[in-house]
């Protein structure tokens, strides 16, 4: 069922979708920081699958930005369940883009390096031809088409791996792995070196997309950590923040199928961000850290 919408439609009112998911959930307190009233909408307020309700709660709250971080976000499932994958990453994108043409509100829609094949050597511009490799970078690439052809006040912002402590994360499930056998014995992680990337701590991205909507630049941005790494670096930082010494080998992707193809280069160049914005992320290193001494702090 829909949910009711405050009646607002003041200038500094920003929706949220998806806002109890991992980069929501960090997203709504740094928007309210930065002075923006917050409406934070899940599936409890509406589905973004049901234009009908997208377009009530919208008009509801006549926000002046959307930021939609609503979506399907199963990887490998999405090979079998891409239906639902499309349904709400490409058709949910449209229905949240026409709510937002019918208020003459923007729309950030938060997308993903997996529209790229990785077959580039080095970063990723936002003007590189896109080609993904599995189900969910196809239904996000549609999303992000369907955003463009619905409406002009659009920003897309393309981010990677990321990490943050209201969700399921890289970080999580190795700081989880990695955690001593009774006995004190360490324990041995075995973790892929060849695919390299951005991790990127949401607190982060969300600073950065608070920057984004603080003027009406609108576009195609990558938004990650600076820096890249493998995962198998990913993980060695992760625990040497977390104090952990677990024995980790790097192994090959083709030691560890899994049932969506990953691009081994998800690297995105960010200078159209510091250009445009004068912003850029911290290191990964940075957040990584971050991560872990909020988790530590969590438990
Ligand atoms: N996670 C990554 O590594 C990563 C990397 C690059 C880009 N991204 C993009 O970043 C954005 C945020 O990702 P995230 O990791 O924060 O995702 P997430 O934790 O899975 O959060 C997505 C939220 O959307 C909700 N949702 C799902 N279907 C919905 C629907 N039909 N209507 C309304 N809400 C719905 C989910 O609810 P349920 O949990 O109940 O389904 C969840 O609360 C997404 O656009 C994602 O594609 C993520």
């Amino acid at each position: 069922m829909a949910g009711e919408c405050p009646s607002m439609g003041e200038d500094r009112v920003v929706l949220v979708t998806g806002a109890r998911g991992m980069l929501g959930s960090d997203l709504c307190p740094v928007l309210a920081e930065a002075g923006w009233r917050v409406v934070a909408a899940d599936l409890d307020e509406f589905d973004i699958t049901d234009p009908a309700a997208a377009r009530d709660f919208v008009s509801g709250c006549r926000p002046a930005v959307i930021v939609n971080c609503a979506a399907y976000t199963a990887v490998d499932k999405a090979e079998t369940e891409y239906h639902t994958a499309f349904r709400v990453n490409h058709r949910g994108a449209r229905n949240v883009a026409e709510a937002a043409a019918a208020v003459g509100a923007a729309l950030v829609q938060i997308s993903t390096d997996y529209v790229f094949d990785g077959t580039k050597e080095g970063a990723y511009t936002e003007e590189d031809p896109t080609n993904p490799v599995n189900a969910y970078g196809l239904s996000k690439l549609l999303g992000e088409l369907a955003v463009r052809v619905t409406l002009e006040k659009h920003y897309i912002v393309r981010t990677s791996w990321l990490h943050g402590l209201h969700g399921k994360s890289f970080p999580r499930t190795m700081l989880t792995l990695a955690q001593p056998c009774p006995g004190g014995k360490p324990r041995s992680l075995r973790v892929v070196s060849d695919q390299v990337g951005a991790p990127t701590y949401t607190v982060h991205l969300a600073k950065a997309l608070a920057v984004i909507i603080s003027k009406p630049c609108y576009g195609t941005y990558h938004a990650v950590n600076a820096g890249c790494c493998s995962w198998y670096e990913f993980a060695c930082e992760v625990f040497r923040a977390a104090g952990l010494d677990p024995e980790v080998t790097p192994i090959p992707s083709s030691e560890y199928p899994t049932p969506a193809p990953r691009p081994k280069n998800s690297l995105l160049d960010t200078s159209k961000l510091a250009r445009v914005y004068g912003h850029q992320l911290p290191s990964w290193q940075k957040g990584a850290c971050e991560f872990v001494r909020l988790w530590r702090a969590s438990r």
